[in-house]
């Protein structure tokens, strides 16, 4: 199995591995043995998580400061993915959304969204995947969203970037997997992080069942990976809610989401 995390010297490299499930996905890995290679833009709490790797599990760690949503930050990155010791995993992560409806929102903002969620993950998948498909052995997940699947935030640009993530990693997967190498989209629901407290979104009408903790989604996320799966979706209820998506008619998905537009703090329009 090519990425059996019992073979020495596997070595992941993880953007967003600060906070929420890029934290989860450090530390399940270096628990299973991984080398790690950790990104976020903080250097200070890069190395603070780094630490606490290093002594938890006895792993030596590396660590990059990059704004990813920069051109300076994914070259830095993809420097070490095709330059430095192999990279045998490639977790892209770091995400934002906004809380400002498209109408209300600059073009610097939403670009800067598109840089960091679409522009940096393709830029490190293909970084990555060259040395991948000529070792014929690693793989990439590329941190989705069920929200990806439909218009299901009025006004939000969000949800049209996991889209692109989820659609471009299942086509690039599908040319990858004949040289060994798989790619996956992992696609969870409202998960307990920091994501929605950084952009400033009010999540205090969403009902506690709907919450997913960041430890269980990278736990579904590796087995999903491990059975060959190009679409991970973690937990039954957001399968139930992503088949909804996928195959309800569009107008009724629409109102759906109108109704829903009142329950989360974004701003109207
Ligand atoms: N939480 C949810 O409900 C949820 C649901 C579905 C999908 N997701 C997706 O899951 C992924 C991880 O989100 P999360 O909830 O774990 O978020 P989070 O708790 O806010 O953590 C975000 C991580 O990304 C880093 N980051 C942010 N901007 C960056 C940039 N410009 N360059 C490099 N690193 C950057 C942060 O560190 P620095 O600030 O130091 O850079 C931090 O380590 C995202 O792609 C998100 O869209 C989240």
């Amino acid at each position: 199995m090519p990425l059996d995390p019992t073979t020495a010297e596997r070595r992941a490299l993880i953007t967003g591995a600060t906070a929420g499930i890029g934290a989860a996905f450090s530390r399940r890995l270096a628990a299973d043995g991984w080398q790690l290679v950790l990104v976020a833009r903080d250097a200070a709490r890069l190395t603070e998580m780094a630490g606490e790797l290093g002594a938890t599990y006895g792993r030596d760690v590396e660590t990059i400061p990059a704004d990813l949503s920069t051109d300076d930050g994914c070259a830095v990155v993809e420097q070490r993915l095709t330059d430095g010791s192999p990279v045998h995993l490639l977790v892209n992560n770091a995400g934002i959304s906004l809380n400002t409806t498209f109408l209300r929102s600059t073009a610097e903002d939403e670009a800067r969204l598109l840089r960091l969620n679409v522009h940096a993950v393709m830029r490190l998948t293909l970084a990555a995947l060259r040395p991948m498909t000529e070792r014929r052995n690693g793989a990439v997940i590329n941190v989705s969203s069920v929200a990806g699947f439909g218009a299901t935030m009025p006004g939000s640009t969000y949800p049209a970037s996991k889209a692109w993530v989820t659609n471009f990693s299942e086509s690039v997967g599908l040319s990858a997997r004949p040289f060994g190498v798989r790619v996956m989209a992992l696609c969870p629901g409202y998960t307990r992080t920091e994501f929605h407290q950084r952009a400033g979104i009010n999540m205090s009408k969403t009902p506690e069942w709907l919450w997913l903790r960041a430890e269980n989604v990278v736990d579904e996320a590796l087995r999903d990976l491990g059975k060959g799966k190009m679409v991970s979706v973690p937990a039954w209820k957001y399968k139930v809610v992503v088949a909804g998506m996928r195959h309800a008619p569009r107008r009724l998905l629409q109102a759906v989401a109108r109704d829903a537009r009142g329950r989360i703090g974004r701003d109207e329009h």
